[in-house]
């Protein structure tokens, strides 16, 4: 991939034709998104994982459009060459066509993204024609989907029986047909991920799909370790900020308890002709 240029919907699928790997990371603001870019990232998402790892909610499930448009617009004044990607919150692209198209239209013309993504399969195909007929990329996302977590009993493995491989393979195609650039696969084998991946000409991104897709994305907060993931088989820690960033504040609070901050080299002063008179030099006074 040409490091300059920026990514479109016919890279991503160039890139899979060519079998280059394609790289996606969660950024949910401008300098998160800008270290991402920066380290090559051809997609951004900003998730709707934003709930759990930025809003500190339980599920992705109060994360509203308005959410999903402020940070939206915190990563796309960062990404240059990047392609963004934004999440369609629960229930916002499951009521009426003008519905769904004034929710996606919101995160395109406020958001500045350059696609959507919603999770499903035949029961969206609707509202993904819709906003591919009105120019609206579409990313689908299969597999575990986070916004349907109480249907399915849990953040578990999916696609383990054979009706439901049946199944994904059957919503991959559709959403392919219905004209979807790329579709994510989510917790699932990675035999029934790389059978899915064979079969479609567009681009799949896995996250705990295993080794067959052509891309793979993970939450930035689970990769750098920032707050508090809970530990996941198929994520791969790279760095430890959380444990950076405690240390930092420890030793800025602790400075700050003991005087030490703000020292000599940090502070202003004026010449004893100005306004000093006002108030003395003697900083105890
Ligand atoms: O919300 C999100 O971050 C996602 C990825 C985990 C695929 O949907």
């Amino acid at each position: 991939m040409d490091n300059h240029k920026p990514v479109t919907t016919m890279s991503l699928k160039r890139m899979k034709r060519e079998n280059e790997p394609i790289a996606v990371i969660t950024a949910y603001d401008y300098p998160t998104a800008k270290h991402a870019e920066e380290a090559g990232a051809d997609v951004l998402l900003v998730g709707d994982s934003l709930g759990n790892v930025v809003l500190g909610y339980d599920s992705t499930l109060p994360v509203t459009i308005a959410d999903m448009v402020h940070h939206t617009k915190a990563v796309t004044r960062a990404a240059r060459r990047s392609f963004v990607v934004t999440d369609m919150p629960f229930l916002t692209y499951h009521g009426s066509i003008d519905n769904t198209l004034r929710h996606a239209g919101k995160i395109m013309q406020e958001g500045l993204a350059k696609a959507v993504k919603m999770e499903g399969g035949a029961e969206i195909i609707p509202a993904v024609e819709a906003c591919v007929k009105a120019g609206i990329p579409v990313m689908g996302h299969l597999g575990l989907t986070p916004q349907s977590v109480h249907q399915l009993g849990g953040y578990i493995i999916q696609g383990k029986t054979d009706s439901k491989a049946n199944k994904l393979i059957e919503d991959a195609k559709r959403l392919e047909e219905a004209g979807a650039f790329s579709i994510v696969l989510e917790l699932m084998p990675e035999s029934l991920a790389s059978h899915i991946s064979a079969q479609l000409t567009i681009p799949t991104i896995g996250i705990g799909a295993g080794r067959g897709c052509d891309g793979q994305v993970l939450v930035v907060h689970d990769i750098l370790h920032i707050g508090d993931p809970q530990p996941k088989k198929f994520v791969k820690q790279y760095a430890d900020i959380g444990a950076q960033m405690r240390q930092g504040l420890q030793a800025y609070v602790s400075e700050v308890k003991n005087r030490q901050f703000p020292a000599e080299g940090h502070v202003f002063e004026v010449k004893e002709t100005s306004v000093t008179h006002l108030y003395g030099t003697d900083k105890q006074s």
